[in-house]
């Protein structure tokens, strides 16, 4: 099992494979081959599955009690070695080979009957969902802890008026809670997709072996209930392939950073010299080399710009599956790049938009600026319908006062009241009520609303949703 194939210049490269090999593999294939730079990362799951593993050899009657024992006293001492800080050989192809290098050099021989009934292929299965498993765990909690910077800022913003926007075009004016909490529902759903993923992630493959499932023995429900996952592959074929788990969890990150770049790219805007609603703290942001004067939003503009790096990573895992032959192919090693990475793309973006988002100062009275009479032009119309007209007809005769205004470059509410009689007759001299921003938003109290008491019981159930 040990020391067949030779890795260039290193001597002897331990090796999981090579009895069948007359010469050692090249150096250019080792290098395209080996995987070790990106796997790593496993290690404290590949020891956890091996260790369970042992337990299952020789509940399987493969292993003595004392062989299982041995491996596993072995394999905690390996954990001992790389949570100090021991670093792989060049010839390690993988972090399944640097453990079985460790192993035998902590236990000797006894090391190669762990290989027992096991392959790679379910093995490196097994180790990146129990990587997944956790991994989602954290995520979870870096998402909650925005969400909470979200709610913060929301119930500060609760009595500051601003103008909504569609199409980038002022549209009508909200509370600056509701614009807010606009982004926390997105996150609160990429959550729940998250979760969903780590459901599908918790199917345990290990048992099914290279392809065809062990030839021993091996309880898999034991295997199930140690490492923690709740349910058993139920096909060997497709367990060593199923890398449905990682498309979620890449779709789940695309999908959560495309959130947060929308959610940058308002920000980043609001703190525009032209908009001025939001400063941006310094904390969070930097300078320029050249011009004294500026501080850039480079936390929310990096965010922004990893939603391109999270999309590539679905694309590239959903490219790598398609038209793939049945079960394991070492096309599939790549799975572990993408998922890393985007996973850790998140884990640095997900903190630093907390930081920059609570760091930033709200501009109400630029906000309050922003809301020209033109965007209570709705509410205008809804006064004339109060009053019996039409939706129809009032939107027309909104319409005309709109461009009878644009035409003399003035705001609507600067009209005469001659021009509103001759709009519609049913406008009376209380019409220009009907144009103040505060009650525009007074109005909508509707459930999700962005009237103050649909905002506060939005902001409850927001918190509802923290707990
Ligand atoms: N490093 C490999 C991977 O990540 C482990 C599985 C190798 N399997 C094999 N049949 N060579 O996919």
């Amino acid at each position: 099992m040990s020391g067949h194939g030779v890795a260039a210049g290193s001597g002897k490269a331990h090796k999981l494979w090579g009895g069948r090999f007359a010469s050692g593999p090249a150096p250019a294939f080792d290098a395209l081959n080996n995987s070790i730079g990106v796997d790593f990362r496993l290690w404290p799951f590949d020891v956890r599955l091996s260790k369970a593993w042992a337990v299952g050899l020789w509940n399987a009657g493969v292993l003595t009690l004392d062989e299982s024992r041995t491996i596993e006293r072995g394999l905690d001492a390996v954990a001992v070695r790389l949570e100090a800080g021991e670093t792989p050989i060049p010839s390690d192809e993988d972090v399944h080979t640097l453990i079985d290098r460790l192993l035998h050099e902590e236990v000797g021989d006894v090391a190669a009957k762990l290989h027992t009934g096991r392959s790679r292929n379910d093995q490196v299965a097994t180790a990146t969902r129990l990587w997944t498993m956790d991994a989602l765990q954290h995520l979870d909690l870096a998402i909650r802890e925005l969400q909470q910077v979200i709610v913060d800022r929301a119930a500060e913003a609760e009595p500051m008026l601003m103008p909504a926007y569609t199409h980038l075009q002022r549209a009508q004016p909200v509370s600056a809670a509701h614009w807010l909490l606009a982004h926390f529902w997105p996150l609160d759903r990429d959550r729940a997709r998250l979760r969903a993923a780590a459901r599908s992630a918790a199917v345990l493959p290990l048992g099914s072996g290279a392809v065809a499932g062990s030839a021993y023995p091996v309880s898999r429900t034991l295997l199930q209930g140690t490492l923690g996952f709740d349910a058993i592959s139920p096909n060997s074929m497709d367990a060593v392939s199923d890398r449905d788990f990682v498309a979620e969890v890449l779709f789940g990150c695309a999908l959560a950073a495309g959130h947060l770049s929308r959610f940058a790219e308002d920000l980043i805007i609001y703190g525009t010299s032209e908009f001025g609603f939001v400063r941006f703290g310094e904390r969070f942001s930097s300078g320029s080399s050249m011009m004294p004067q500026k501080r850039n939003p480079d936390a929310l503009e990096i965010a922004r710009g990893s939603a391109a790096r999270a999309l590539g990573d679905l694309t590239a895992l959903l490219a790598t599956i398609k038209g793939l032959p049945s079960s394991y192919n070492k096309d599939l090693q790549d799975d572990k790049r993408v998922l890393f990475d985007a996973v850790d793309m998140m884990t640095l973006v997900l903190p630093a938009f907390a930081g920059s988002l609570g760091e930033i100062r709200f501009r109400p009275d630029r906000m309050r600026a922003a809301l020209s009479s033109g965007l209570m032009a709705t509410d205008l119309a809804d006064y004339l319908v109060r009053r019996g007209a039409t939706f129809r007809e009032a939107h027309g005769a909104v319409g005309r006062l709109v461009r009878e205004a644009e035409e003399q470059g003035i705001e609507l509410d600067a009209l005469p009241a001659a021009s509103f009689s001759a709009a519609h007759h049913l406008f009376g001299a209380d019409a220009s009520d009907a144009l103040s921003a505060e009650r525009s938003v007074e109005l909508r109290n509707v459930d999700g609303g962005t009237g103050p008491d649909a905002v506060r019981t939005q902001l409850d159930q927001a918190r509802a949703a923290l707990r």
